[in-house]
């Protein structure tokens, strides 16, 4: 394990996404309830950014062709994507997040 700080608690409000980049990788970041998630952000569908996504009841969608994951697991909740999401342990301590990208 190879936690890295990508960013503080307040920059990823309840029910919203934050896109952070770690070892030039983007990450999305997911607020549920105030528990932080992490996911790649790149959708597996395209090139296309899901922290600028909608995220509903865990799941986020992507806004270019609509194809939905699970932010908790990564796994496809909605053609068109078909390749699960890569996530990412996280842990928060304070103030700060960090994920571990290894
Ligand atoms: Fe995300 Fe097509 S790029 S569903």
């Amino acid at each position: 394990m190879a936690f890295k700080k990508v960013c503080s608690l307040d920059e990823v409000p309840e029910g919203d996404a934050l896109r952070v980049e770690l070892f030039d990788e983007p990450i999305a970041l997911f607020n549920l309830d105030g528990e932080i998630l992490a996911t790649q952000d790149r959708c597996t569908h395209g090139d296309w950014s899901l922290a600028d996504g909608f995220l509903e009841n865990g799941v986020i969608e992507c806004t270019l062709h609509w194809g939905k994951f699970c932010v908790r697991t990564g796994k496809v909740k909605a053609p068109p994507a078909c390749a699960a999401l890569t996530v990412y342990p996280v842990k928060v301590e304070g103030n700060d997040v960090y994920v571990d990208f290894e």
